[in-house]
């Protein structure tokens, strides 16, 4: 169908995961492949919107027709979210964000010494960039997004991170053992901070950004032609 219902609209999505390197060869990283993301760019483009895809570390093709920044870590990530969403209407956080980063950069390669214990890494936390958009509202109106990954307890954990959060939706996804992270499809639960709740079936990632951008069109406050 011909949804033209984000037309006019400023959405900004993040995806992919973020790699936080060790030394100029290395890095602690994550799974994502960034495939929920791009489909939901992809999806909004589709429905009208401009879209600003805030990409960490994918091997996806850019999306045609999106704005794309290119990120690796994330600090790199929260400076381009925080520059591109005071122009939002709507903001996605779809991202694998590492919790926390080697505490050190070490500029050349790490090397192994001949009867030497290897260091332990110290980690320190980065910013948590869902809570710090949702408290920010960069503009008044502006809906916030967040992903989550549960593996039991799904809706009171996603409640309870909503919440901590601070965001209007958040979309909790079920995972397993083969669930999920680069797979083709999923299955998951929309949490609103009204108190609905929106099933998902298992299915196509494309399936799960209608659903999102069906439930945010409806959300948001009317458009303005400023
Ligand atoms: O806390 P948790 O990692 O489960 O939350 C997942 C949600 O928070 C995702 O939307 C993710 O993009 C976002 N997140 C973030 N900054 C972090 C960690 C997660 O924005 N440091």
């Amino acid at each position: 169908g011909a949804r033209r219902d984000l037309a006019g609209r400023h959405v900004v999505v993040s995806a992919g995961g973020t790699r936080e390197p060790l030394d100029p060869v290395r890095f602690l990283g994550n799974r994502s492949s960034g495939k929920q993301g791009y489909a939901l760019a992809r999806a909004a483009v589709a429905r009208g919107a401009r879209v600003t895809l805030v990409s960490a570390n994918s091997a996806l093709p850019d999306p045609a027709g999106a704005d794309v920044v290119r990120v690796g870590t994330a600090v790199q990530l929260r400076e381009a979210m925080l520059k591109a969403a005071p122009d939002a209407d709507v903001v996605v956080m779809a991202a694998a964000v590492a919790d926390f980063r080697p505490a050190t950069y070490a500029t050349g390669k790490i090397k192994k010494r001949d009867g030497q214990e290897p260091e332990p890494i110290a980690l320190v936390r980065n910013p948590d960039i869902l809570a710090e958009l949702s408290a920010e509202r960069a503009r008044p109106g502006q809906l916030v997004v967040g992903f989550a990954a549960e593996t039991d307890d799904v809706v009171p954990n996603g409640r309870a991170k909503l919440a901590r959060k601070g965001c209007d939706l958040l979309v909790v996804n079920e995972v397993g053992e083969h669930k999920t992270f680069g797979a083709e499809e999923n299955e998951a639960v929309v949490l609103g901070a009204d108190g609905s709740e929106t099933p998902v079936p298992y299915g196509p990632k494309e399936a799960l950004a209608e659903t999102v951008w069906d439930l945010v069109a409806r959300a948001l406050p009317p458009a303005t032609d400023a």
